[in-house]
């Protein structure tokens, strides 16, 4: 770049409203909280579709038949289980690391193992997909036993991932609604165009690095509380708050020491995300059936309140928090669990900047300074 077309650059910050690149995988719509998979409304998604039929559109761009739908769920049910490696590798994991720490390292661990790894072809590529996407969940389910002194479990091919996901992890089979509010979890959760993390995935994608590298990668920006860290956040603030009466003066103190309330505000939604519908149908349906309601209605009061007091609405992870919590997911997974689910999005992104790749490197604006003296090292002072 000249120096003076570098002095003229000026940097957007966040990169707020920069298009970085085309997709069609999902559209959001934030003045009037619409939110899109592949052309189709996320309400029709959440209310019709399961989770294999919702990964199938974010990967192949359209809907699967039913025998397409059912052939693509047994294959994945068929791939959760991990390398032996991989789950010693687990069982080395210091008690107190953070869960997304662990995953992180797990897949990159499970790129040692995969016998595509170094193969970029399309078909190797959507074989390490739906390992990848199979793979995730158990790895959190094992983590989460190992660390509870419990056996771990092989896939039950009568249930589907999400299904499989609490099998795993809980050793309990799960009831009609928890299987449901699990899928539905994972389908919303499943893209959301170009956030930070699906950013990250692509960037390295577009180096041409492997699969398993852009999903470490995604991982790392995901665990972060500004984005999918915030969920397990949400859920200390409840339990924390723990009496629906002292919701207003706790939400108040929060904002007056300039706090931020977890799992509220968003980039790009202005209106209510079109996600929390159904996130809060069912935390409280859920909240209901484990006699926990005063959980469900802490968390309608702090809406209420954080709505008064900032006029901003909940985004994805408020709801989600009591959803994780009422399937019995310890919140320290929360981000995991997210994580889990964004595979799947994070896998379409990839495989759409490899069909059609430019290497993402951006410029930066240079404040240093241009023309220093140089000092021998003898000569200069601490
Ligand atoms: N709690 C309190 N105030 C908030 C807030 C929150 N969660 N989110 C935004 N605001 C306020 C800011 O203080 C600011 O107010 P001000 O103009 O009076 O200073 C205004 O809303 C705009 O905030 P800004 O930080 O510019 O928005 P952003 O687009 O950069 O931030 C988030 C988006 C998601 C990072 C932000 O809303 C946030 O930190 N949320 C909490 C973390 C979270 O839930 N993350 C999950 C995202 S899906």
């Amino acid at each position: 770049m000249s120096i003076t077309a570098l002095e003229e650059s000026v940097p957007i910050r966040g990169l707020e409203g920069v298009v970085a690149a085309d997709t069609t995988i999902s559209f959001v719509d934030g003045v009037h909280g619409r939110l899109l998979y592949q052309g189709y409304d996320i309400h029709d998604i959440a209310e019709e579709m399961t989770y294999a039929e919702t990964v199938f559109l974010l990967w192949r761009g359209r809907l699967p038949s039913l025998a397409e739908r059912d052939a693509f769920r047994s294959k994945l049910v068929a791939e959760m289980r991990l390398p032996s490696q991989v789950v010693e590798m687990l069982r080395l994991t210091p008690p107190n690391s953070h869960p997304m720490a662990v995953l992180r390292t797990a897949v990159s661990m499970l790129a040692n193992f995969d016998p595509d790894v170094e193969n970029l072809s399309p078909e190797a590529n959507w074989r390490k997909a739906r390992r990848l996407l199979a793979q995730v969940p158990t790895i959190i389910a094992d983590l989460h036993r190992i660390r509870s002194g419990l056996p771990l479990l092989s896939p039950d091919p009568d249930f589907d991932v999400p299904g499989n996901f609490l099998y795993m992890l809980r050793g309990s089979s799960p009831t009609t609604l928890e299987r449901r509010a699990m899928e539905v979890l994972m389908v919303l959760l499943a893209d959301h165009e170009l956030n930070a993390s699906t950013f990250t995935a692509r960037v390295i994608a577009s180096t041409l690095s492997d699969m398993h590298s852009a999903i470490s990668g995604a991982l790392g920006a995901l665990k972060g509380s500004l984005h999918g860290g915030a969920n397990q956040r949400v859920m200390e603030m409840i339990l924390d708050i723990s009496d629906v009466g002292t919701v207003q003066a706790y939400i108040a103190g929060m904002l007056e020491n300039r706090k931020r309330i977890m799992g509220f505000g968003h980039r790009v939604y202005r209106t209510e995300d079109p996600r929390t519908r159904h996130l809060r149908k069912f935390s409280e349906l859920l909240c209901e059936s484990r006699n926990q309601v005063h959980l469900y209605e802490i968390s309608r009061r702090i809406e209420q309140a954080v709505r008064e007091a900032k006029g901003i609405y909940p985004n994805v992870d408020f709801y989600s928090a009591t959803v994780q919590h009422a399937l019995g997911i310890p919140p320290e997974y929360f981000t995991a669990v997210f994580a889990a689910s964004r595979t799947a999005g994070w896998i379409a992104h990839i495989m759409e900047q490899y069909a059609d790749n430019r290497l993402i490197r951006p410029d930066s604006h240079y404040i240093g300074e241009m023309s220093l003296p140089f000092l021998p090292i003898e000569e200069r002072t601490a």
